[in-house]
């Protein structure tokens, strides 16, 4: 028997997979009134599927012409370290480059196990610059 390929989409996982696929991820649960939001409300998303279900995922939430934050990376444990988090972020970059005018400014809160993807592809830090900043209440 053949193994399923996994295969880069770029709709969003469904409301299910993107509940499961933050908490089992270890990033904070969310609600289904917040992911519903994020499965609806995002500019962009790529999503890896495999044997039918999202195993791999990330989006962008942007104005479509220079501001883009990309957020939502997370891939279930068990598929971790096959390149699945490299091919979905990839992919967010080249959706932004092929839509966006030049020069977009594309940012992300980056969580230690995301940093060494991130920097391999491109991303500096915006300190001192700028400082990362969530209004905690
Ligand atoms: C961050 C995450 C999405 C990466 O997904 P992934 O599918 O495992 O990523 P890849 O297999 O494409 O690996 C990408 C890079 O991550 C780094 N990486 C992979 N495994 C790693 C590990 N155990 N520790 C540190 N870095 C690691 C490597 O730089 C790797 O690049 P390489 O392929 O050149 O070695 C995944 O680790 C994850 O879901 N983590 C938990 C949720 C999270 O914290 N998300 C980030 C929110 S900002």
């Amino acid at each position: 028997m053949t193994a399923t390929p996994d295969e880069l989409v770029g709709t969003p996982p469904t409301l299910a997979d993107y509940l499961h696929l933050r908490a089992a991820s270890g990033l904070t649960p969310r609600s289904e009134a917040q992911g519903r939001g994020a499965v609806t409300g995002s500019w962009r998303w790529s999503v890896v599927q495999h044997e039918g279900r999202a195993v791999a995922m990330g989006r962008v939430i942007g104005d479509g012409a220079w501001y883009f934050h990309i957020a939502d990376m997370a891939t279930l444990p068990e598929h971790q370290g096959r390149g699945l988090g490299r091919r979905v972020l990839a992919d967010l970059l080249a959706q932004i480059d092929d839509a966006a005018p030049p020069d977009p400014y594309v940012t992300l809160m980056a969580d230690a196990p995301g940093r060494r993807l991130y920097e391999s592809m491109g991303f500096v830090e915006t300190a001192p610059r700028s400082l990362g900043m969530r209004l905690a209440r």
